[in-house]
């Protein structure tokens, strides 16, 4: 069924698009974005207080982070009932400003739009042992389906390929620990019960105790230990470049295919140690494809996870600069993110 509205967007509605937009996944549950609202156009910026340097000193995933929540963005301002246009990185003098995305006219709201906004809420992060029960060929091609919407490529591996990438996995794993400063911000990211950002210890899963799979260890002393999938389902996702633009990209299509596995009723996790040693990274992928390696998931069926903390909006959303300024009697403040 389709519904349209009449009315012409609001604040109100653009700030409840910035929440849902907020549900998007993150490095670390770094929440790395930051919102305005002008008009009928909300701008997105990434944090740069925000960016984890040891694991992530390019910020590449950082803007893949941002990139999810564009992608989210997108989606509820369609699921609002308006049409959405996007600028990305619009404003080279602005490398923060990673996009513009507006509400347009009121368009009315698809089937597929329904499903995948249904999702969002549902979608989350699964660091348990999955299910030994194969994923369909059918549902693979519909996550792949949605990584190529997004204009990225995501290749399901079949085992050798699946146990090489594997085997990088655990090899990046042992790297980043030797990597200094790294055990440091991983336990500054396994949050306290309270907080906000981060994630919370009940949320940090298991280790496997087959050793096949690298479960990150964010809190020490290590958590249980649990005997995971022995033939794990591996996806990797990759675009047609390395840049900035490409990095959003990706964080756009790994949304899109976390919320359309999560229709499917699939259990997801990023696994990004492949992808944060750039001589491991560069191994997940045939060189002569042309393709960068972004984003490794696995995905399969699993119990049911709670919901992650997210910040409140008055730390995500700034405020428009002319209202600030009129109440202000000085000149207007910069705050580090508009430069
Ligand atoms: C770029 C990126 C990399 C991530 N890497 C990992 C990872 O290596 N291991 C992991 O368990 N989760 C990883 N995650 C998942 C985040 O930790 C998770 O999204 C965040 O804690 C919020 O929780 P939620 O996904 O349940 O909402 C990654 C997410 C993103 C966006």
């Amino acid at each position: 069924m389709t519904t349209m509205t009449a009315a012409p967007v609001t604040r109100e509605i653009l700030t409840d698009c910035v929440r849902t937009a907020t549900a998007a996944p993150s490095l670390h549950n770094s929440q790395p974005w930051l919102f305005r609202i002008r008009g009928s156009r909300i701008e997105m910026y990434a944090d740069p207080t925000r960016r984890l340097d040891v694991v992530d000193p390019d910020g590449r995933e950082q803007f893949i982070s941002v990139g999810a929540a564009v992608f989210t963005l997108r989606l509820a301002i369609r699921r609002a009932g308006f049409g959405c246009d996007l600028d990305l990185l619009p404003d080279p003098a602005r490398p923060d400003l990673v996009a513009r995305v507006a509400a347009m006219r009121p368009l009315p709201v698809s089937a597929g739009v329904e499903a995948l906004a249904a999702a969002v809420p549902y979608r989350h992060t699964n660091r348990w042992p999955f299910a030994t029960t194969p994923v369909p060929d059918d549902v693979l091609g519909r996550l792949q389906d949605a990584a190529r919407r997004e204009g990225t490529m995501l290749a399901a591996t079949r085992p050798p390929g699946r146990d090489a990438v594997l085997r990088l996995a655990r090899s990046a794993d042992h790297q980043l620990y030797e990597r200094p400063g790294y055990r440091a911000e991983l336990a500054a990211w396994a949050a306290p019960e309270g907080r906000s950002d981060g994630i919370p210890r009940w949320a940090l899963g298991a280790g496997d105790a087959l050793n096949i799979l690298p479960m990150r260890t964010f809190a020490e002393p290590a958590r249980p230990r649990d005997r995971f999938e022995p033939s794990p389902i591996i996806l990797v996702l990759a675009t047609a470049g390395d840049t900035r633009a490409h990095w959003i990209r990706a964080g756009q299509a790994l949304q899109r295919v976390l919320l359309t596995a999560t229709w499917y009723d699939l259990a997801t996790m990023p696994l990004s140690q492949p992808v944060e040693v750039p001589s491991v990274r560069r191994l997940l992928i045939d060189p002569g494809s042309g393709l960068s390696a972004q984003m490794v998931l696995r995905i399969g069926y699993g119990r049911t996870i709670g919901r992650t903390p997210r910040r409140p909006m008055t730390e995500v959303l700034l405020p428009n600069v002319r209202r600030a300024a009129r109440r202000t009697s000085g000149p207007p403040t910069h705050d580090g993110i508009l430069r």
